[in-house]
């Protein structure tokens, strides 16, 4: 399997809090910001890969039926296909922006063996990014080993594709600033050295999510500064500019980098 035939690819997780309406039990989305989400993507030609987020089309349908604790086929199929509905409105949107946006859906390319990620077919991705194809993942149930299927957030597939496409920047469009101190500044950069002190801050999600919220993030990112180059941002997607502004090479939000934090505690 080719790894990094691709020059300069971009990984951008756009959060399901940004794009659905979370705080509701059904899938609602919202139309607007993805819209316009959708045209500041389209500003963009850098290589890219989107993974979305599941928001109220994913969190509420995964928690009726238990999916993290137990098997349940039939709510394994109604979260998947509520999650596919949102992808479908998502793709529909940037190809109406003028990028040639194509939904991969995770349950047909991922296995996972107890929610991590063991194998993935990736051949597809490389041959749309040659050809100038966005591929556009989601959070989603695939099917485990160990479990029969589990929950797999956007959050655990930004970095493994990351890290098998040899991606050099991530951006995780959240619905906050970035990572928050005590006092609610962003704080500008975490890496190894400061992330114990920092850890106190950290939340996981004020809505439904059964995925881990901002510390599973953090954690997953601050693995990846360790065992490659890619440099994370995590920013607020919801403000307008933000999503054109990462693409276009701005450090933004709160950075989670292998490079030491070389100042006083923060
Ligand atoms: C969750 O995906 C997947 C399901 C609940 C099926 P994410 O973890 O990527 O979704 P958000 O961004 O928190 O909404």
């Amino acid at each position: 399997m080719k790894k990094t035939s691709h020059q300069s690819i971009t990984v951008l997780k756009i959060g399901g809090s940004v794009i659905t309406d979370k705080s509701t039990d059904e899938g609602t989305a919202r139309v607007e910001e993805i819209r316009r989400i959708a045209s500041e993507i389209a500003l963009s030609d850098t290589r890219l890969v989107i993974v979305h987020g599941a928001g109220s089309f994913g969190h509420p349908q995964a928690k009726r039926y238990g999916l993290t604790g137990k098997f349940d086929p039939l709510g394994s199929i109604i979260t998947h296909v509520s999650v596919k509905e949102l992808n479908r409105i998502v793709v529909d949107a940037l190809n109406d922006a003028g990028v040639k946006a194509v939904g991969v859906h995770p349950m047909n390319c991922i296995v996972c063996d107890n929610g991590r990620i063991k194998e993935m077919f990736l051949e597809q991705i490389h041959i749309m990014l040659d050809n100038g194809f966005v591929p556009v993942l989601h959070g989603d149930v695939v099917m485990d080993t160990a479990l029969g299927t589990c929950v797999l957030s956007g959050d655990r597939i930004v970095p493994y594709l990351a890290s098998e496409l040899g991606a050099e920047r991530i951006g995780i469009g959240s619905a906050e600033n970035g990572v928050l101190d005590g006092n609610g500044n962003t704080i500008k950069i975490i890496s190894a050295t400061n992330f114990e002190h920092i850890k106190q801050f950290i939340g996981g999600s004020a809505n439904t999510d059964v995925t881990g919220g901002m510390l599973g993030k953090v954690l997953e990112l601050l693995e990846l500064s360790d065992t490659s180059d890619i440099t994370s941002y995590i920013f607020n997607a919801g403000n307008a500019g933000n999503i054109a502004g990462f693409l276009l090479g701005e450090n933004i939000g709160t950075a989670i980098s292998k490079v030491e934090y070389s100042g006083a505690v923060l």
